[in-house]
């Protein structure tokens, strides 16, 4: 049986695209895409959504205001008729309360554009530039309470350049994101990942021989 799946957004929703095509696009991938759900009404991801045949929920935050645990409880109604068993953030603009996070602890993912725990909150992308860092990338994370924190289940890298501003990072990190948020809600979905207290493994975990190292010194 595959996993029930909500994917919340706040805006663009390529992240969201990304699941929605890799659950699409093979049989056997474990979890189905059940609904999409945005906080805001104007979120261009559901449009993308409804396209792809996705049915799509509107939970507006706004009225809410500090009520965040009201926002909550709508939205936990909305999750318990669509039946989810698994949440994906992506790009979801919105903080949750202790005890929403811990009722999903293990079920409910977010990916973030660094390599965390470099780099959590407001523009990673211009953090890793201030820092000069020369590797970047993504992280699938289990969410805790804090923000952009949490059991990392997969990451992604990329060389920073000199020549990168936050855009172009911040293009070239998208395209990892959109590679690693479906591989690893297939490691979620298909039971390969366990939590061992703050630590994630997985059956996938196999050390490649691969480097990546930046900058490359010149032949
Ligand atoms: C993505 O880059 C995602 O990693 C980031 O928001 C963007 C949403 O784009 N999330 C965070 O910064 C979480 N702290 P998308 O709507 O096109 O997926």
């Amino acid at each position: 049986m595959k996993r029930r799946v909500a994917i919340l957004i706040s805006g663009r929703g390529s992240n969201m695209a990304a699941l929605i095509k890799a659950a699409a696009a093979s049989h056997d991938f474990p979890a189905e895409i059940a609904v999409v759900i945005s906080n805001r009404a104007d979120a261009a991801g559901l449009e993308k959504a409804k396209a792809a045949g996705v049915p799509t929920a509107v939970v507006e935050s706004k009225p809410f205001g500090k009520d965040r645990a009201g926002f909550e409880a709508a939205l936990q109604a909305t999750l318990d008729e669509c039946r989810i068993e698994l949440i994906c953030l992506a790009g979801f603009m919105r903080l949750f309360t202790a005890s929403f996070v811990q009722r999903w602890y293990g079920r409910m993912l977010n990916i973030h554009p660094s390599l965390l725990p470099s780099f959590p909150g407001l523009d990673p992308h211009g953090q890793a530039l201030s820092a000069g860092v020369k590797i970047s990338g993504a992280t699938v994370h289990f969410v805790i309470p804090e923000t952009d924190a949490g059991p990392i289940l997969m990451q992604g890298a990329v060389s920073v350049s000199d020549h990168d501003s936050a855009d172009t990072l911040s293009e070239r990190i998208l395209e990892v994101e959109h590679r690693i948020y479906p591989d690893a809600l297939r490691l979620l979905a298909s039971g390969q990942a366990r939590l061992e207290g703050d630590i994630c493994k997985t059956v996938a975990s196999a050390a490649s021989g691969n480097f990546l190292i930046s900058p490359v010194v010149g032949e």
